[in-house]
């Protein structure tokens, strides 16, 4: 397992878990990490539901080491062989340290145990940090909805496939 270690120790000292599947235990945490990052993308009726069907839907997440607040976590549908990430979010305090690729590498993992050939995920244009979260960990843009936000952004999509990405990581040295 990747470590990670966060960029702002000095205020922060946090040192997240190593990622673990979520479930419905984990409502309270998620809800309140949601809204600390997005004010709340998701209800907890959503969270509920995200987090009450580990066949289908995929829900990482890491921990304060020996505590209960969760300082990141990643959510993906396997639908066929296709896992579709939906949110991925990691405490602004403890960002630009590794978390979230440490998260997402581990879901696409799982995803391509449980049979997955490619992932998919749509992200908005604005997004800069999401952007070059997914572009690192190869996904490329295959297609774009104009205006698909609230805000008026466009949503972007992209595609990775998870033969050929578990093959890179494979060749890596160490
Ligand atoms: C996107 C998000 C999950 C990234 O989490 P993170 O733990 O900070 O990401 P990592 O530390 O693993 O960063 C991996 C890479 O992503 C890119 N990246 C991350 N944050 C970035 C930023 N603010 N600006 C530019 N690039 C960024 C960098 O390439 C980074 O690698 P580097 O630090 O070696 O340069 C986090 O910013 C977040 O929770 N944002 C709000 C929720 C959101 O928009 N989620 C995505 C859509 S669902």
């Amino acid at each position: 397992m990747t470590e990670v270690g966060c960029s702002e120790g000095l205020t922060h000292p946090f040192s997240p878990s190593a990622p673990q599947l979520l479930n419905q235990s984990a409502v309270k945490a998620c809800v309140a990490l949601d809204q600390r990052c997005l004010g709340g993308f998701w209800s907890e009726l959503q969270w509920q539901r995200e987090l009450g069907q580990p066949q289908q839907r995929l829900c990482l997440g890491s921990f304060e080491a020996g505590g209960d607040e969760l300082l990141g976590v990643c959510c993906g549908w396997v639908v066929a062989d296709e896992l579709q990430l939906m949110l991925i979010l990691v405490d602004p305090r403890c960002r630009r340290s590794g978390l979230a690729t440490v998260l997402l590498k581990e879901l696409l993992g799982l995803a391509r145990e449980r049979g997955c050939k490619q992932a998919t995920l749509e992200v908005g244009a604005s997004n800069a940090a999401a952007l070059a979260l997914y572009s690192k960990l190869g996904f490329s843009t295959l297609g774009k909805r104009s205006r698909y936000y609230c805000n008026g952004d466009d949503a972007l999509l992209q595609w990775l496939n998870l033969s050929i990405a578990k093959a890179r990581t494979d060749n890596r040295p160490g």
